[in-house]
C-alpha cells in the first residue's frame, strides 16, 4: 500500500479514500454517481487481455495488472474506476490455447460504446488504464470515434470530452525499475515485470514458476501462426522465472503513482 501523503492532489480531485471499495462503480448506486458528478467528471476504465503470457504466465495477466494498477490509482485519488474491459485485441495470440480475443472493430466498438455511456451521464475526463500493447491503436482509433458520435448526439458534454489512454507497463519509472531488476531479459511480452506483478496479486501463481530455456529474441508481430512459429512458448525475448512478488509490490506502487500524476494532469487539462 502506497504512502497517501506521497501525491499532491488538485483541487478537482476528490482526494484519497480509506475504504478502497467506494471508488469501485460497480458498488455504486446511481444517486451517488449522481452525487460524485457534482465533485469530479473523471472516470477511469482497466482495460487489459486474455491471452497466453507463456509457458508459466496466467492468461488473464494483462487484465489482473491493469485492474490493480486502475483500483490503486483511484484509492489514492477518489476517482471512480469502473468494472474492467477484460478482453482486448489479441488476434496475434491466437494460436496458443486460453486465449480470447477481440477483433480490432469489435475492441472499437466495445470502446466506443463504454465511452459514450460515460458521457452522456456528464463525464468529461474518460482514462483507461492498459494492460497490453495489443489494445493501444484500437483504443486510440475508438476515442476518434466517440469524439465524433459525442457531437453528432448531441451530448452536452460533447466539447468537453476527453480521452486518454495510459499504459501502464510504459510508464518511465516502471520501465527504468524493469529494466534495472531484469535488462534485456525484460524482453517484450511475457515480461517478468507484469509477472511480478500477477505473483503478487495472487500468490497460488507462484507455484507454476521454473527455469525456461533462452528466449527467441523479439520480432515482429503478424498473425497467429506467425507468432507461434516465432515464438514458440509464447514469450518474446523474455525471462518470465525472474519474477518475484516482491518486485511485484514496487512496480505496482511505481505505476499507479506515475499514472496518478498522469491523471491529475488529465483532469486539470482543458
Ligand atoms: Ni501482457
Amino acid at each position: 500500500m502506497l504512502k497517501l501523503a506521497a501525491l499532491k492532489m488538485a483541487s478537482s480531485f476528490p482526494g484519497p479514500v480509506k475504504n478502497a471499495n467506494t471508488i469501485r462503480l460497480a458498488l455504486r448506486s446511481w444517486p451517488e454517481v449522481d452525487e460524485y458528478l457534482n465533485i469530479c467528471k473523471g472516470v477511469i476504465i482497466p482495460i487489459g487481455s486474455i491471452e497466453q503470457h507463456g509457458p508459466t504466465g496466467a492468461i488473464g495477466t494483462d487484465a489482473m495488472t491493469a485492474e490493480a494498477v486502475a483500483l490503486e490509482v483511484g484509492r489514492l485519488t477518489g476517482v471512480l474506476v469502473t468494472p474492467t474491459q477484460v478482453f482486448g485485441m489479441a488476434e496475434h495470440h491466437l494460436a496458443f490455447s486460453g486465449t480470447m480475443s477481440l477483433q480490432p472493430a469489435t475492441l472499437l466498438a466495445v470502446v466506443h460504446d463504454l465511452v459514450i455511456s460515460l458521457a452522456r451521464h456528464g463525464f468529461e475526463r474518460i482514462f483507461l488504464i492498459n494492460g497490453h500493447g495489443g489494445n493501444i491503436a484500437t483504443t486510440k482509433a475508438a476515442f476518434a470515434q466517440a469524439y465524433c458520435s459525442a457531437t453528432n448526439l448531441g451530448l452536452p458534454v460533447a466539447e468537453k470530452l476527453r480521452c486518454k489512454l495510459s499504459n501502464w507497463f510504459m510508464a518511465e519509472s516502471v520501465f527504468r525499475e524493469a529494466r534495472e531488476l531484469y535488462g534485456d531479459r525484460e524482453g517484450q511480452h511475457a515480461t517478468p515485470s507484469e509477472i511480478s506483478v500477477t505473483l503478487y496479486l495472487e500468490p497460488s501463481l507462484r507455484s507454476k514458476q521454473k527455469p525456461l530455456s533462452e528466449p527467441p529474441p523479439a520480432g515482429p508481430i503478424h498473425g497467429p501462426e506467425d507468432f507461434r512459429r516465432r515464438h514458440p512458448d509464447g514469450r518474446m525475448g523474455s525471462d518470465p522465472y525472474l519474477a518475484q512478488a516482491e518486485h511485484g509490490a514496487l512496480l505496482l506502487e511505481k505505476a499507479a503513482l506515475a499514472l496518478s500524476k498522469d491523471l491529475q494532469n488529465f483532469l486539470n487539462s482543458v
